[in-house]
């Protein structure tokens, strides 16, 4: 099979594009041909080297798979050859997605939401498992509750958008201001420029200083320590950045605050819901641009750009099933 590896850290061009050996299905697993796999900022901290020491080289990244099952190991239950999957490959566990075929243990991997394209499908498994975790699992997101969701127009925030007004949440949401009409059209009832605006100020004035209940962090810095100006008492705060520098949070003492930290985590449950909130037509990922296999140097070389003008994800084809992708 064909596939993007990785056989030293660097930039984009560190990528090369090389032939393996198609993996062999074990007991328990599912072997799927890969139709779109999609790009985190994890991939490009991953090629970097940021996670040197859980990455043994040559490597294959990706977190993000869409495709097909070509065959199932002895136990399997959930699936069938022909079946339509999708799933977030084990973190530091094993080869990822950028590759033909991938195999995965039956215990992490969905049957895609029908109303999904392969590369909608792979561009959703990853985000979606995440703001799923942080909002739901971690933050108890409630009927009716306020929340801030930062960094709106990404991976993350776009999925989280809409899942927050799915529950009838009220959404602040902060973004570039030329992302702010895109990030309107996901639900989000108030957008705040954080390049020319300041989201604590415009939280108070609109909630008359009561806060927003949960705060979710995509961005990191200074986040964790501001939060508590714009949180309400017994507020919860979720960041899924790790962050490298001491942080004072004496603030959030006095909002009675909880601080959730998640790294993503697989299972078949939360792809499930994910797919429950796709049927009724609460949620639809999107994919600004699309690249094929070999072009995944010039994909992550646009995800790691600042101001990169590209809104939700990235998808990349690895089978060509045409513009929109097979369903
Ligand atoms: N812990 C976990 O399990 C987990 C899972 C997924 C992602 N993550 C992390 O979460 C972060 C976001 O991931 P992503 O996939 O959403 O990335 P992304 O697709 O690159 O989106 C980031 C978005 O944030 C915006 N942004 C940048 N600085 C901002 C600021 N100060 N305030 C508000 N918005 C800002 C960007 O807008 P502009 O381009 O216009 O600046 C962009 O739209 C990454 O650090 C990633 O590693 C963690």
């Amino acid at each position: 099979m064909q596939a993007i590896s990785l056989p030293r850290f660097g930039g984009p061009d560190a990528f090369s594009l090389s032939e393996f050996e198609t993996p062999a299905v074990g007991a328990g697993e599912v072997l799927v041909r890969v139709h779109a796999t999609s790009i985190n900022p994890l991939d490009y901290q991953v090629r970097r080297g940021d996670y040197a020491d859980l990455v043994p080289l040559p490597a294959i990244t990706g977190h993000d798979v869409s495709g097909v099952v070509e065959a199932v190991g002895s136990g399997v239950t959930a699936f069938k050859p022909g079946d339509a999957v999708w799933y977030t490959p084990q973190i530091f566990g094993g080869p990822g997605s950028y590759a033909e075929y991938h195999v995965a243990s039956e215990a992490i991997v969905g049957h895609k939401p029908a109303g999904l394209t392969h590369l909608e499908a792979a561009s959703l498994s990853l985000v979606g498992g995440t703001v799923w975790e942080a909002l739901f699992t971690r933050a108890g997101l409630r009927l009716g509750e306020t929340i801030l969701v930062h960094g709106a127009a990404g991976g993350v925030g776009h999925v989280a958008v809409q899942a927050a007004k799915a529950t009838g949440a009220f959404v602040f949401a902060t973004a570039s201001g030329y992302d702010a009409d895109f990030v309107r059209s996901l639900g989000a009832d108030v957008v705040i420029d954080y390049r020319t605006e300041d989201y604590v100020a415009i939280v108070n004035r609109e909630t008359d200083g009561a806060g927003v209940d949960v705060i979710l962090d995509t961005i990191g810095g200074d986040t964790l320590e501001r939060s508590p100006h714009a949180l309400a008492q017994l507020g919860r705060v979720v960041s899924i950045v790790d962050i490298a520098q001491p942080q004072n949070l004496i603030e959030a003492w006095g909002r009675n605050a909880s601080y959730h930290f998640v790294f993503t985590r697989q299972n078949r449950g939360k792809l499930d819901e994910l797919a429950t909130l796709v049927a009724r037509g609460q949620l639809k990922p999107h994919v600004g641009k699309v690249y094929p296999l070999a072009g995944i140097p010039d994909a992550h070389a646009d995800l790691e750009r600042p101001r990169n003008g590209i809104r939700g994800k990235i998808g990349i084809a690895i089978v060509d099933d045409g513009a929109a992708g097979p369903r």
